[in-house]
């Protein structure tokens, strides 16, 4: 029997996370570290979703039931993407789906968005539907949106797009940026961080002192611009420079934390270019940038700093099929 895979990467955000939230521009890479998911016709009018992955074997639900009733936080992704499909794209039969992931969804790698391009890129394939990257993201966005309610985009540009890219919300501006000769590391705090409360924390303080708020934003946009320009110009110490300020700026935010500073203040004192959080804050991961001189003393530096230093290729291929 005929069946469809896909997979997509995961993502890093390099600069501007939060602010790209409220329009403001963010550079985004994509991780190889990829959710795949099959999808095969079902002779019902049911979706079968098959995740063993994230703990879900054999649910089941009709097609003109989706998003209705109890949903399991588990598959709440997979089940709004197949609900944007068939909204727009409605289909004769139900379909059997199943997923395999490369990353543990802890690490704050995108498995949400990963596993939300997959599907909605596989059930394309699957039924003869032709989608362009655009109208890709636009029901991606759409699925996404309502599950969370909040977010840019930005994880699923990552997905889609894939490598290193300078993006607006929602998909306004998506345009290459060459990250490929650089050298990240990441480093994992320990502390699982819940992006949605962490943006709406930041969404309360910009409506109780917008002023403020929105200054820092365009503080940190003008760390993107300086960014990307550095970037593709290869000076890796300007880079550096740049996500410590962007780091600075997130810390007056309150998004940082205990664990995230430490281990940016090792990563600094050993020998990187410099280094930030990654994502909403609050716990995750953080990144570090450096040359090759410098990779192992800064993996040391954040693992006697209590986190896990995690190797992962950037600059991955955008959702591709198998
Ligand atoms: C979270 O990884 C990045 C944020 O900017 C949220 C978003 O862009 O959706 C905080």
């Amino acid at each position: 029997m005929s069946f469809k895979t896909s997979s997509s990467p995961g993502k890093l955000m390099l600069f501007g996370e939060h602010a790209v939230v409220y329009g403001y521009p963010c550079i985004v890479t994509a991780v190889d570290q990829r959710m795949s998911v099959s999808a095969r016709v079902a002779d019902d009018k049911d979706v079968h979703i098959h995740a063993p992955d994230i703990g879900v074997r054999e649910y089941q639900k009709p097609i003109a039931q989706l998003r209705m009733g109890e949903i399991p936080k588990a598959v709440a992704f997979i089940e709004a993407a197949v609900f944007r499909f068939f909204e727009k794209h409605p289909q004769h039969s139900g379909v059997y789906l199943t997923t395999a992931s490369d990353f543990s969804s802890q690490f704050g790698f995108g498995s949400s968005s990963a596993v939300t391009v997959s599907c909605i890129h596989a059930l394309a394939a699957l039924f003869g539907v032709a989608l362009t990257k655009k109208q890709l993201f636009q029901l991606c966005y759409q699925a996404v949106l309502d599950v969370q309610g909040v977010g840019s985009g930005f994880d699923l540009a990552a997905a889609i797009w894939g490598q290193t890219l300078y993006y607006v919300s929602p998909a306004k501006v998506v345009r290459p940026v060459h990250f490929d000769k650089a050298k990240l590391i990441i480093g994992y705090t320990g502390i699982k961080a819940d992006t949605p409360t962490i943006v709406r924390m930041v969404q309360e303080k910009r409506s109780q002192s917008p002023k403020k708020i929105e200054g820092l934003f365009h503080n940190i946009m003008h760390i993107v611009e300086q960014a990307e320009a550095a970037i593709n110009k290869e000076q890796w110490s300007v880079v550096g420079s740049l996500m410590n300020e962007n780091q600075s700026i997130l810390h007056e935010l309150g998004v940082s934390s205990k664990e995230l500073d430490v281990l940016i203040t090792a990563a600094q004192k050993a020998g990187a270019y410099g280094a930030k959080l990654s994502g909403a804050g609050g716990g995750d991961c953080m990144i570090a940038l450096c040359d090759d001189k410098h990779i192992a003393n800064v993996e040391q530096a954040i693992q006697s700093a209590g986190g896990v230093a995690l190797h992962a290729n950037i600059h991955a291929k955008g959702v591709y099929s198998q």
